[in-house]
């Protein structure tokens, strides 16, 4: 299959250039001014339009077992919502609990995705215990292209380790050259508020953010970052949600410490005030770290733009209002998460990039280029260069549209962003060279997707921007 991308503005990291892209087979083969369509071309008109490398969701939760529950989302449903949504690749977190084994929860979430995904995606493997058989489970593991791992400092007695396990496990990451990903919160701090708190009467979904304080992040993300120090290791703090948590995590990156971070787009567009509606509207936006007060808001995009926040994922998490109701008796039974798959590219360019939050080289970077760099993808993917994977979004910056429930692919009833106006979306999307996406719809083929399997990367302080 030959296609010829023509006319369109490319935007990267590095660039805004006129010019086609040549794509045969899965590859890109040309860059160029006037490039002549071959005779069996396909020829796609993208005057007028934004030519941009797939982009890649670096934090999302497709099978989840959480809560006492499961979110809604199988690959065949989140993949159709994130091509829709541009985003070409993304990277789930595979999260077997405390009690159960973790190759054998590593090889059910693959089995899971296997021949179901529409799009590329990868694993961050979640260490949810430590022992000697763990620690030979995830060696293999690593073998087996998933070079990234994932810890909670929060969930005690589920997901959550110990600060002994946080030791073991990075000892293990430096010496693999592995990047663990780090939920920061302090889980015994957490689990005492909640108490207090229900003890008071104190049961809405209100509570929930009182309960995980911005202190108690800061606490976790500093602890992660001295375990860093100690240990070598590089790591990478999840969906960063307020400012103390932030100046946490850039005082360890002025003093050396190997440590990028990512934010979320809830974080930068809705503030706790959802939380506190009244009842299951209040619970649809329940997640941790919490949604914050918005005087927030101007630390994350400022620091965004700077790129001291590297990367913007989703934490996609959806579960649907019955889910959300199972706490309406006490906030602590609430499944935490909320989906954004679908919508973190054309939020975050309506919001960051139009109202002049964001520029255009760093929004493709932190939501392409840069979780392709930390994750071991790049220069594969996250790229518009010769050689690279034909994973492209042809972006229409005309478009106009509101986001609905009632219109999404997302595998949910509720959308946290209902009626929110967006100013462009992808209008062709390609996967490893094939149209997947055209005008809004999933046109392509379900099973398309491959594993992306990675090598351990060892961290290079001048290519990855600390
Ligand atoms: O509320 C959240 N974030 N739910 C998903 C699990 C996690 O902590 O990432
Ligand atoms: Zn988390
Ligand atoms: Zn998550």
């Amino acid at each position: 299959m030959t296609l010829l991308i023509k006319g369109g503005e490319i935007i990267t990291a590095k660039e805004r250039k006129r010019a086609d892209v040549l794509i045969e087979g899965e590859r890109i083969a040309a860059i160029g001014t006037d490039l002549a369509a071959p005779l069996d071309a396909e020829v796609i008109d993208a005057t007028g339009k934004l030519v941009f490398p797939g982009f890649i969701d670096p934090h999302v939760h497709i099978h989840l077992p959480f809560m006492a529950t499961f979110a809604k989302d199988t690959h065949a449903t989140a993949s159709r919502a994130a091509l829709v949504g541009g985003t070409t690749a993304y990277i789930e977190m595979v999260c077997p609990s405390r009690g159960e084994d973790a190759l054998a929860g590593y090889e059910l979430w693959k089995q899971k995705a296997e021949g179901n995904s529409a799009c590329d995606y990868a694993f961050h493997m979640a260490v949810t215990r430590w022992n000697e058989k763990t620690e030979a489970q995830l060696r293999e593991i690593v073998r087996d292209g998933t070079a990234s791992f994932k810890i909670f400092l929060s969930y005690k007695d589920f997901f959550g380790v110990t600060d002994e396990e946080m030791f073991h496990t990075l000892k293990l990451a430096a010496e693999l050259g592995v990047i663990t990903t780090a939920h920061c919160e302090n889980a015994e701090l957490v689990g005492q508020l909640q108490q207090e708190l229900l003890a008071a009467g104190k049961i809405g979904p209100e509570w929930h953010e009182p309960s995980r304080p911005e202190f108690v992040e800061a606490e976790g993300t500093t602890r992660f970052a001295t375990f860093l120090e100690a240990t070598g290791a590089a790591g990478y703090v999840v969906h960063l949600s307020c400012r103390p948590a932030l100046e946490a995590a850039l005082a360890a990156k002025a003093r050396r410490v190997r440590l990028w971070i990512e934010s979320v787009l809830p974080h930068f567009l809705l503030d706790k005030t959802y939380s506190e509606r009244e009842g299951v509207e209040g619970m649809k936006y329940v997640m941790s770290p919490p949604l914050r007060n918005k005087k927030n808001h101007p630390a994350l995009w400022h620091s965004l733009e700077a790129g001291s926040i590297d990367t913007v994922g989703t934490d996609h998490c959806p579960f649907d209002v019955e889910q959300k109701a199972l706490g309406a008796d006490a906030f602590t039974q609430i499944p935490n998460g909320i989906p954004g798959l679908e919508d973190r590219v054309n939020l975050m360019w309506t919001y960051g990039v139009k109202r002049g939050r964001l520029s255009e080289r760093r929004f493709v970077e932190a939501l392409s280029t840069q979780p392709a760099k930390l994750f071991g993808l790049y220069p594969r993917k996250g790229a518009i260069d010769v050689g690279a994977d034909a994973d492209i979004v042809v972006y229409d910056p005309e478009y106009r549209g509101t986001i609905s429930a009632t219109t999404q692919l997302t595998n949910n009833d509720y959308n946290g962003f209902e009626g929110w106006k967006i100013e462009g979306r992808p209008a062709v999307v390609t996967v490893r060279g094939k149209v997947q996406v055209l005008d809004g719809k999933f046109v392509g083929e379900q099973g398309r997707g491959q594993m992306l399997k990675r090598k351990p990367q060892y961290f290079r302080s001048d290519e990855h921007g600390s």
